[in-house]
């Protein structure tokens, strides 16, 4: 399955902040438990690289990289085993190295001009962060309008409550956050309480 077809499937996809990345098993367990067999780990830690590539190994999630801003970035991704990269902006770099690799890249746009600048890279799904200081939903539908091809995937300052504003928009192939995977339960090694965290988002989205 193409990675927009398996983000429109689950329509969340968690954002992870590993400080240990002997988190990283008992996290894809608790996400692939809680019905979201997809994660997102952000290049926010040192533990990024290794975190996806024991998260990839484990096999029951679909693993992809966050917060990569650079071509070398994507190189040490995909080496780890990520199969898509989300960047919070748009890099003309990143995406390049991404279609070397055969990786889905998912760049950040929120503006027209940030949109039409992915266009002409060849990139039509697209990352709409900050989406919640950026004019939320509503700024989603107002950029669908000229931009029919796009799909979108909000991310940024939402919640289980605001996805549904989103994910009600047929642009929006699925919405990004991190509420459903808190770091500080992930430090705490609270893997119990975020299968419930998984599961109550999972059901809150259901089509
Ligand atoms: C990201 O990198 O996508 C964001 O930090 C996630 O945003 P959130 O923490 O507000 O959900």
């Amino acid at each position: 399955m193409s990675i927009p077809d398996l983000l429109r499937r689950h329509r969340l996809v968690p954002v992870v902040v590993l400080d240990d990345a002997t988190a990283a098993e008992p996290l894809a367990d608790a996400l692939a438990t809680g019905g979201l067999p997809v994660a997102e780990v952000t290049f926010r830690t040192p533990a990024a690289a290794e975190s996806i590539a024991r998260m990839a190994a484990h096999g029951g999630v679909t693993v992809g990289a966050g917060t990569v801003l650079t071509a070398e970035q994507v190189d040490i991704a995909v080496g780890a085993g990520a199969r898509f990269v989300v960047s919070p902006g748009f890099s003309p770099a990143v995406v390049r190295r991404c279609r070397e690799h055969g990786v889905t890249a998912l760049p950040g746009a929120v503006t027209a001009t940030e949109v039409m600048a992915a266009l002409a890279e060849g990139v039509d799904t697209l990352k709409f962060f900050p989406a919640g200081t950026s004019g939320g939903a509503p700024a989603v539908a107002a950029l669908s309008a000229p931009f029919g091809q796009v799909s979108f995937v909000p991310t940024g300052g939402i919640d289980a409550t605001s996805a549904a504003d989103y994910l009600a928009l047929p642009a929006v192939l699925a919405v990004g956050g991190s509420w459903m995977v808190p770091r500080a339960a992930i430090r705490a090694g609270e893997f119990d309480r975020i299968t419930d965290l998984v599961t109550a988002s999972v059901e809150a989205v259901a089509h």
